[in-house]
């Protein structure tokens, strides 16, 4: 059994922690002795409306529990409302450590019945939301030099669900973000992660209905395999081991899925190499097309120039 892992004198902040997934790593953050900014806008599952009753309960939850907490109830989607979240840490711990990326709604739609205002919100919400906060803690962490980010991102951004293509492609947006932070934050002690969360929470089930009954179906198909691995508590022991001191991990996207934990990686394979003096023209690009779309070989890159770094050694090799 590894050591116990704990986050006495580190200060946390979960954006959309007043419900679903992000309570759950609020709680148990606090309880492992963090210092906890509970931000929520306290709105519905789609983004309309406020409340302060959302974060309220949650710290409510984590004092009764012995624990330290203060909310939050400004919106990520606006550079103000970020700053905001960070100096509300400031004022109140002095600090920040940790962030978690997660405050979120959720509108679908097939493309092209995507009407401007549900673009413009998972935009704003998910991949503006995630710069707003993470811009000024990442200042805060490098100057410190230590700080872990998560990243909310999701599977229907990174491999794809019909009907999501904005939330999706914000989420996957999520990605590219902690990639850059990750390689600048790496001199700094600041290490950033992206999760690919699963759960039945409140917006799991606004899901469309015909999702909703695939998902339905594969669960009951399950049975007792099932168990509670729905439940959002299963992802909390992943997303709260990426926000140790314990967790070396920078630079990667994990998977939480049904009690099943795992690393997900981009790779390309060795492709073909083509002529050095002229562009080969379509037609090469035809008839080697399956030389390119081989993955044996495959091999993981972790930045830009990983790529140009692997493609000088094939056109030195030999
Ligand atoms: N549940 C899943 O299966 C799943 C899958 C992939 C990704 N995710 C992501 O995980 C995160 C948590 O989702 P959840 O399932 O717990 O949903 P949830 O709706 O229960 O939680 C999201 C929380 O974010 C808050 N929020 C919304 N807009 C906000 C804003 N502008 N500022 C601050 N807070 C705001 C909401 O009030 C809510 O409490 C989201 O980013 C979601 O996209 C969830």
């Amino acid at each position: 059994m590894s050591s116990a892992i704990r986050f006495d004198n580190r200060v946390a902040i979960v954006t959309g922690a007043g419900g679903g997934l992000g309570r759950g790593y609020a709680l148990d953050l606090a309880a492992r002795g963090a210092s906890v900014v509970v931000n929520d806008l306290g709105g519905s599952f789609d983004g309309k409306g406020s409340s302060s009753s959302m974060a309220d309960a949650v710290v409510a939850e984590i004092k009764a529990a012995g624990g330290k907490a203060v909310a939050s109830y400004d919106s990520v989607s606006t550079s103000a409302g970020g700053k905001a979240i960070v100096e509300s840490a400031l004022d109140a711990f002095g600090r920040v450590d940790v962030l978690v990326s997660n405050a979120g709604s959720l509108r679908n739609a097939p493309i092209d019945e995507l009407p401007d205002d549900t673009l413009d919100a998972m935009i704003e919400v998910h991949l503006k939301g995630a710069f707003n906060v993470a811009r000024p803690a990442f200042r805060l962490m490098k100057q410190q030099g230590y700080g872990r980010i998560v990243f909310a991102s999701s599977a229907a951004g990174m491999l794809g669900n019909e009907q999501q293509a904005a939330y999706g492609a914000a989420k996957a947006g999520l990605v590219g973000l902690m990639n850059i932070l990750s390689l600048e934050g790496a001199p700094h002690g600041v290490k950033a992660n992206a999760l690919l969360p699963t759960a039945m929470s409140r917006m799991a089930a606004a899901m469309d209905p015909k999702l909703m009954e695939s998902a339905g179906a594969l669960y009951a198909a399950l049975g007792d395999k099932l168990g509670n691995s729905a439940d959002p508590s299963f992802v909390t022991p992943l997303v709260v081991y990426l926000c140790s001191e314990a967790c070396d991990s920078t630079h990667s996207i994990y998977s939480s899925t049904l009690g099943r934990y795992a690393r997900a990686f981009l790779s390309m394979g060795e492709g073909w190499v083509g002529p050095r003096m002229e562009a080969p023209r379509a037609e090469d690009i035809a008839s080697h097309w399956a030389e390119i779309c081989e993955k044996k070989g495959a091999v993981e890159l972790a930045s830009l120039m990983d790529e140009f770094a692997v493609v000088a050694r094939q056109l030195t090799a030999g």
